[in-house]
């Protein structure tokens, strides 16, 4: 199997596990991954929200398109990265996800990067980062690499901001701007 067979087998599995069935119960669809499969790169959100959940791809509504200005900043374009989710269900109105949720995903999104094998992993906003980072403070790490070993596999981490955060917050968006367009660089 190809690396996007993988993905997409693993995306199977998760619905026929009927993993967190009452999230899956109100969503439209399972919103698994948007990109490149082998990609270096893999930007990690929290959840679909309502346009994810309708088209099936996330970081479509209004965080998405300020990703996908920062990607073009960076010299990058959706089709390099790959981009997803640690909860692939939509929470109903877009409420966080429950430590339940979160920890039921985790194993199929470890699996997820397995089979991509990035390079760096990006998380936006603090719900991905706990999982790499548990008790980081986001003020103090963002834009910094971090390497991390969970369950004999070392990831390289560059926690960030979440765009839906930094949005509408002057601030905290240049911030997000500046550790972004640096991702490239630090790859090297
Ligand atoms: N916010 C997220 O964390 N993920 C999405 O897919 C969209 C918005």
């Amino acid at each position: 199997m190809n690396t996007q067979e993988q993905l997409d087998a693993l995306a199977q599995e998760i619905i026929d596990t009927k993993l967190c069935p009452e999230l899956g119960a109100q969503a439209t669809q399972l919103v698994m991954g948007d990109g490149r499969p082998d990609a270096d790169i893999v930007f990690i959100g929290e959840a679909p929200g309502k346009k994810e959940d309708l088209d099936g791809v996330p970081f479509v509504g209004a965080s998405g398109k300020f990703l996908n200005a920062m990607l073009e900043a960076a010299g990058m374009s959706r089709s390099d990265v790959y981009i997803t989710n640690i909860v692939k269900y939509r929470p109903p109105g877009n409420r966080d996800p429950l430590p339940a949720e979160k920890a039921a995903f985790l194993p199929y999104l470890l699996r997820q990067l397995d089979i991509i094998a990035p390079k760096v992993v990006v998380t936006l906003g603090r719900h991905s980062m706990e999982y790499f980072l548990p008790g980081a403070k986001i003020g103090e790490v963002h834009g910094q690499l971090h390497q991390v070993r969970i369950d004999d596999h070392e990831y390289t981490v560059v926690p960030l901001f979440h765009p839906a955060a930094a949005l509408y917050n002057g601030s905290l968006r240049q911030t997000l701007v500046d550790d972004f367009v640096r991702i490239p660089e630090m790859i090297e």
